[in-house]
């Protein structure tokens, strides 16, 4: 059977993931999360001491880059693959809001999204890859056959990871998530390397008023169409 690349892109909590898992369940395809793989030097550069009071030690952060070896892997008794660091399980701490407000700096970074996109293409190589993030459809895979723009107001974003981090009991205030994905949605959509925008040819899905169930379907009626044409 005919098999394609699924690029998604969006704004922070749209969710992409879950289109993403599940059409990647469904298709018996690849699912490869690349902003955990952001995040994942976001919380590195953290660890090492390059952002400070001062702000992002751009400079020491590209210099260490070789030093960062990034995998993801299958943890017994866990339904998704997590994100190892240089062997450590660091799936948890890279979702805290502590890692969101300071990974889209760090993903503004041209070197680092070399090293990151190189290892994103490597991954997909095969096709059979759905892959959410920012540049998946304009920079990583603009030959995808299947690419999905899907967008969600600031409001709604916001309340969907303010649940999301209350149900894994990390006490955080709303205002602080909200301000958190619109000044990522900002950076993410004003640096100069791979911006976040719409990808030419990409079906734009607005999921504010719609259910998990009616976009699954929706979407998967389009990969369906592109694979049996
Ligand atoms: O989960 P959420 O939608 O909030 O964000 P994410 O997909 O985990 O991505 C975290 C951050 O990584 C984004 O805000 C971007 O700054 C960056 N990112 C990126 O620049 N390019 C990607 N392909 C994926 C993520």
């Amino acid at each position: 059977m005919k098999r394609i690349t699924i690029a998604i892109d969006g704004f922070s909590s749209t969710g992409k993931s879950t289109i993403a898992k599940q059409l990647a369940k469904e298709l018996e395809y690849i699912y490869v999360d690349s902003g955990a793989m952001y995040r994942a030097v976001a919380y590195y550069a953290m660890q090492q001491g390059f952002i400070g009071p001062n702000g992002l030690d751009a400079a020491a952060l590209v210099a260490a880059l070789d030093g960062i070896s990034l995998s993801f892997q299958w943890v017994p008794g866990s339904e998704d693959a997590a994100m190892f660091l240089n062997g450590e399980n660091i799936e948890a701490p890279i979702r805290t809001l502590a890692v969101s407000q300071q990974v889209s700096p760090v993903a503004a970074i041209a070197e680092v999204r070399e090293k990151l996109v190189a290892i994103q293409q490597q991954m997909g190589a095969q096709k059979g890859v759905v892959m959410d993030g920012r540049d998946i459809g304009t920079v990583v895979f603009p030959e995808a056959e299947l690419k999905l723009y899907l967008t969600a107001s600031a409001d709604t974003r916001a309340h969907r990871r303010y649940k999301e981090l209350l149900d894994k009991g990390e006490k955080v205030s709303f205002e602080a998530v909200l301000k958190n994905v619109q000044d990522r949605d900002y950076i993410d959509s004003h640096r100069e390397t791979s911006p976040l925008k719409k990808a030419d040819g990409a079906i734009e899905i607005d999921n504010s008023d719609m259910g998990l169930k009616e976009q699954f379907e929706r979407i998967l009626s389009h990969a369906h169409s592109l694979i049996h044409p």
